[in-house]
C-alpha cells in the first residue's frame, strides 16, 4: 500500500529589514507566485505606506480592517480590552482584496490608527487576525515596514519563519544585525536572511558575514525591477523572467522544501 503523502505544510513568513531592503519586492513576488501555482495565499500588509500592493499588482486601495474589527470592552466588564468582532478568518475573507491570481491581500495596520484610534487597538487587531490565521486554509507572507519597531513589537509573532531582507550596505546591514536578536526569543521563530539588490557572491559572503544569519537567498540587483516600478507593474508581470523574479522562485522553493521554516 502506498504511503501516504502529508500535505506540504503552510508558509508562514514575515519580511522584515531596513527601509527600501527590497522587502516588499520580494514578498509581492512571494505572493504572485503561489497564488500562479493555484495555492491560496493571504498577503499580510502592516505597513502603512504603500509596498505590497504594488508588488503584487493590486492597485492602491483602502483594504484595512475597519475600526469596527476591534471591539473594546464596556466599562464595567472584566475580560480583555479589545477583542475581534469576528473570527479571523472570517475578517480576512470579509477584508482582504483578491487580486491577481487569485491572491488575498490585507491591510491591517490600519485599523484604529485613523484619528481617535490608537496605536494599542492596531497592534492588537493585528495580533489577533494574525494568530487567528494560524489555522487557516492559505499560506501566509507578511510584510512589516521598514526598521526594527514593528518586528519587536511583537507585529511578526504570528510567523514560524522570519525573513530578513539585507543589502550589501552598511546601514541595511545595521539593521539585519540587529533583527537577527528576534532569533534568540525563546519560542521565537527562525530567523535566516535574503541578501538583496546584490552584484556578485562577495555581496552575499558580506551579508551573511556581518549579520551572522544563514543567507538562504540572494536576489540580485535587477533594473527590471525599477523598470516595473516605472510602470506600475508587479515584478513578476513586468517581466517574468528577470534575475531578481528567477532568485525569488528559487527562494520559495527553498521555503518549500524547508517545510516553510528555513
Ligand atoms: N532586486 C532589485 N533590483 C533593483 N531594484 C530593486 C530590487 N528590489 C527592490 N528594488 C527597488 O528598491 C526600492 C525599494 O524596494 P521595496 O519597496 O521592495 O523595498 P522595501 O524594503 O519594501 O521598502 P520599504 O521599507 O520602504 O517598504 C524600490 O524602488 C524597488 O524598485
Ligand atoms: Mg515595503
Amino acid at each position: 500500500m502506498a504511503a501516504e503523502t502529508a500535505p506540504a505544510p503552510l508558509l508562514r513568513v514575515a519580511f522584515v529589514g531596513k527601509g527600501g531592503s527590497g522587502k516588499s519586492m520580494i514578498s509581492g513576488t512571494i505572493v504572485r507566485l503561489l497564488g500562479a501555482a493555484g495555492e491560496p495565499v493571504l498577503a499580510l500588509d502592516s505597513d502603512p505606506l504603500p509596498g505590497l500592493a504594488f508588488s503584487v499588482g493590486i492597485p492602491q486601495h483602502d483594504a484595512g480592517l475597519p475600526e469596527e474589527a476591534v471591539v473594546e470592552r464596556p466599562e464595567g466588564e472584566d475580560g480583555p480590552r479589545f477583542r475581534l468582532a469576528e473570527d479571523a478568518v472570517t475578517l480576512a475573507e470579509r477584508h482582504a482584496r483578491v487580486g491577481p491570481d487569485g491572491v488575498r491581500f490585507l491591510q491591517i495596520g490600519k485599523a484604529g490608527s485613523r484619528a481617535g484610534g490608537n496605536q494599542g487597538r492596531s497592534l492588537h487587531a493585528f495580533r489577533h487576525v494574525a494568530a487567528g490565521l494560524d489555522d487557516g486554509p492559505w499560506h501566509l507572507v507578511g510584510d512589516l515596514p521598514g526598521g526594527t519597531r514593528q518586528p519587536f513589537f511583537g507585529w511578526a509573532r504570528w510567523a514560524r519563519l522570519v525573513l530578513v531582507v539585507v543589502e550589501p550596505v552598511s546601514a541595511s546591514i545595521l539593521t539585519g544585525r540587529r533583527l537577527a536578536r528576534l532569533g534568540q526569543v525563546e519560542g521565537g521563530p527562525r530567523v535566516v536572511a535574503v541578501a538583496s539588490k546584490v552584484d556578485g557572491p562577495a555581496d552575499t559572503e558580506l551579508v551573511a558575514g556581518r549579520t551572522g544569519l544563514p543567507v538562504i537567498a540572494a536576489v540580485p540587483h535587477d533594473p527590471a525591477v525599477a523598470a516595473a516600478e516605472r510602470l506600475g507593474s508587479a515584478p513578476l508581470d513586468h517581466d517574468p523572467d528577470a534575475p531578481a523574479v528567477q532568485a525569488v522562485r528559487s527562494l520559495l522553493v527553498s521555503l518549500r522544501s524547508a517545510g516553510g521554516v528555513a
